[in-house]
């Protein structure tokens, strides 16, 4: 198919390099100059793993274009996939979306053919039917669903698996405005997708509301393993793996999303837990789970910052191992290491961070007030108390012997996910998160 992608970046490449390397045509248009000018030159502009080796096998279907309009007029189906900023009150905002709209719109007044508009920016519900439809119709003067397809098609996939999520999705949700587009969108998505997905084809108000309560919903599991976490914490002889190990057997919940350890963070999950109640309070509802999930994540930094202060007073040295809001990615926006080195500065402690890939992102944020390691164990030398934070698989490997020689004496290892268990951790005070080991560390 030719299809164009509008928004060249974290998920818009992706999704364009995954059209392009799977045999469709794809005309890419994105705002960012420097962007542009760095794909026409085939080279990759955005940090994701896989990413520059698919654009390999993408380039030669892979056309950078100028404007809207040679977008648009070259392809058949028009992806969006622009910013949709949180507002104060926890809603998306629109603006960006419009914009590509009513720069598309000239274009698709102009076009004889049918023409499919798919937005796949995470919207809040109703968007296209009250805001995206009657611009488009009334600036082409064209019926949607006759004239031309509108389609809301958002993906579930987390920055540093983009690609693998992408083309290997449980369930490919499309809302769309009549059933030519739901069918057309739904065959792209079939050509591409290397399992054979669930296509979830409904109307664009129920893929809205779809889109965020799936992910709200993940949220609640996610805290729902913490929360059990905080629990088993208190009671000595109770581990958290064990526990959640069995309920995740049981079909009726199932394994995914259900290991205690940092909450959730990143571009999306926090944001789209924040819409979901925004948009029950607009229609006279409320969002109870929402609000309880919201508070269990809220409260994680603390519990971790609790666990230092209940072992060395400021300015003692902690580490900080992992500062992504997860594994695979140099992101930190809402990273819970992130807030738990705010907390420990402005409490007085030095601090010293460490990741694999995020270093640099951390350190332009917290500036001179934290220090910055390359290496794992020039961080933690000399630390009072050493947070394994990041699920990074790095740290799994790292030498016990080795750090015990470096830290200080009896320094406190706090292990969010466990991952230095089996070794020999007695020259350390070792609290493994969400395990319940002994009386003495049962009091926060
Ligand atoms: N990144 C993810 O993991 C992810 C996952 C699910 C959903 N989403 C949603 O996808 C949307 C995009 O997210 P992202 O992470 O790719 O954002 P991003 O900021 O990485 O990329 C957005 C791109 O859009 C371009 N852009 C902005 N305005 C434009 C315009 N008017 N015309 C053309 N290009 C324009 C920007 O230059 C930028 O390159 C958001 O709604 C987000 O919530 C993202």
């Amino acid at each position: 198919m030719n299809i164009s992608v509008i928004g060249l970046g974290k998920l818009g490449l992706c999704t364009a390099a995954c059209f392009a390397s799977t045999g469709h045509t794809v005309y890419g248009f994105d705002l960012n100059d420097h962007f542009r000018s760095e794909l026409k030159s085939r080279r990759n502009p955005i940090e994701e793993t896989g990413l520059t080796e698919l654009l390999e096998s993408a380039w030669e279907r892979l056309h950078i274009v100028d404007s809207y309009e040679a977008a648009l007029q070259s392809s058949d189906i028009t992806l969006i996939i622009v910013p949709t900023p949180s507002l104060p009150d926890g809603r998306f905002t629109n603006d960006y979306l419009v914009k590509v709209l009513e720069g598309l719109a000239p274009a698709l007044k102009s076009k004889s053919s049918f023409h499919i508009v798919d937005v796949v920016s995470t919207v809040m519900p109703g968007s296209c039917d009250t805001v995206f439809t009657p611009l488009l119709e009334k600036a082409t003067g064209k019926r949607c669903g006759t004239g031309f397809g509108l389609v809301y098609n958002p993906e579930f996939i987390a920055l540093g698996s983009v690609i693998r999520n992408f083309l290997n999705p449980d369930m490919v949700l499309i809302g769309a405005s009549d059933e030519r587009s739901g069918s057309a969108v739904s065959e792209l998505y079939t050509s591409t997708c290397k399992t054979r997905p669930t296509m979830a084809v409904m109307s664009l108000v129920n893929a809205e509301i779809t889109k965020i309560s799936l992910n709200c919903y993940v949220t609640m599991k996610i805290s729902y393993a913490n929360g059990l976490a905080a629990i088993c914490e208190q009671v000595p002889g109770a581990d958290v793996d064990v526990i959640t190990a069995a309920i995740g057997a049981d079909s009726r919940v199932g394994s995914k999303c259900l290991k205690g350890g940092l909450g959730f963070g990143g571009p999306c999950f926090p944001r789209d837990n924040l819409a979901f109640q925004a948009f029950a309070e607009e229609f006279g509802s409320e969002a109870l789970l929402g609000k309880a999930v919201v508070a269990v994540n809220n409260s994680i930094p603390e519990r971790l910052f609790s666990r230092i202060a209940r072992h060395c007073a400021p300015p003692a040295k902690v580490a900080l191992l992992g500062l992504s809001y997860k594994a695979d990615t140099h992101i930190i926006e809402e990273s819970h290491s992130i807030m738990l080195a705010k907390m420990l500065v402005a409490a007085g402690y030095q601090v010293a961070l460490h990741d694999p890939k995020a270093l640099d992102a951390a350190c332009d944020l917290l500036g001179n007030d934290v220090v910055c390691c390359v290496d794992p164990y020039e961080c933690l030398t000399g630390a009072a108390a050493i947070a394994l934070l990041t699920d990074w698989p790095r740290y799994r490997d790292l030498d016990w012997e080795r750090v015990a020689m470096l830290a200080a004496p009896g320094s406190l290892i706090l292990d969010s996910w466990r991952t230095a268990m089996n070794n020999d951790m007695s020259a350390f005070t070792y609290i493994p998160v969400g395990v319940g080991i002994s009386a003495k560390d049962t009091v926060l």
